[in-house]
């Protein structure tokens, strides 16, 4: 099926500027997934090879010029600073759905950034990919992203069992879906902000 290419946006919120991924990213991307702290509940193991942020970074311009979603890096507007990203995957039109995925550096958690970062991803995908259903997955011990996840009105929904198996460890999913008719815009976003 031939699709239309979807521009990756750029959005700024209180805190923070998303914007498309760029080769320029690629150390901070690596940094990033090469982490096995950050990647704990990842459904794949750390980056050992910097050529793994190159194809990530690849794949998120394939993603817009197929038009299956969009990624965004996500900085922090007060230094500047690449604090991770968001993106928006597997955008299917007939079914007006798509999966919701983000990754911060553990410097900058426990500030309310993915929570931010989501929600304006999520308003200019409500607004412009006319979504009906937005699903995310979460390894049932990430806590911190269970919460994001509610604090944006996600509802929880069922339960994978023994989803994933990285590196031997074996873990339950939580699978968690979001209705437009249930979004909550965010405040002081709208038409022209
Ligand atoms: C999950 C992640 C995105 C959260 O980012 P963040 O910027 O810290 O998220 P926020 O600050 O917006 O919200 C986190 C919430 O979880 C809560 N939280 C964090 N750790 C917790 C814990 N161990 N137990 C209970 N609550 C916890 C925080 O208190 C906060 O809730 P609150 O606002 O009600 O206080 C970040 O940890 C991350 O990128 N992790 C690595 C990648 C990852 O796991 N991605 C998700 C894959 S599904």
């Amino acid at each position: 099926m031939a699709r239309m290419p979807l521009p990756t946006p750029t959005l700024h919120t209180a805190r923070l500027r998303l914007r498309p991924v760029t080769g320029a990213d690629a150390d901070a991307l690596f940094a990033l997934h090469s982490s096995a702290y950050v990647l704990r509940y990842w459904d794949a193991p750390p980056w050992s090879e910097r050529a793994r942020a190159e194809r990530f970074i690849t794949a998120c311009r394939q993603m817009a010029e197929e038009g299956t979603g969009a990624r965004v890096a996500v900085d922090r507007v007060s230094d500047g600073a690449f604090i991770g990203w968001c993106g928006l995957s597997r955008w299917n039109p007939d079914y007006r759905s798509a999966s919701l995925g983000y990754c911060l550096g553990d410097e900058a958690w426990g500030r309310g950034y993915a929570t931010e970062a989501a929600r304006a991803l999520l308003q200019w995908a409500f607004d412009t990919l006319d979504l009906n259903r937005v699903q995310a997955e979460t390894d049932t011990r990430n806590v911190a992203s269970a919460r994001v996840l509610e604090k944006l009105g996600f509802q929880r929904e069922g339960t994978l069992r023994e989803d994933c198996i990285v590196n031997g460890d074996v873990s339950d999913s939580w699978v968690y879906g979001l209705l437009r008719r249930q979004w909550r815009p965010p405040s002081g976003t709208g038409p022209g902000s």
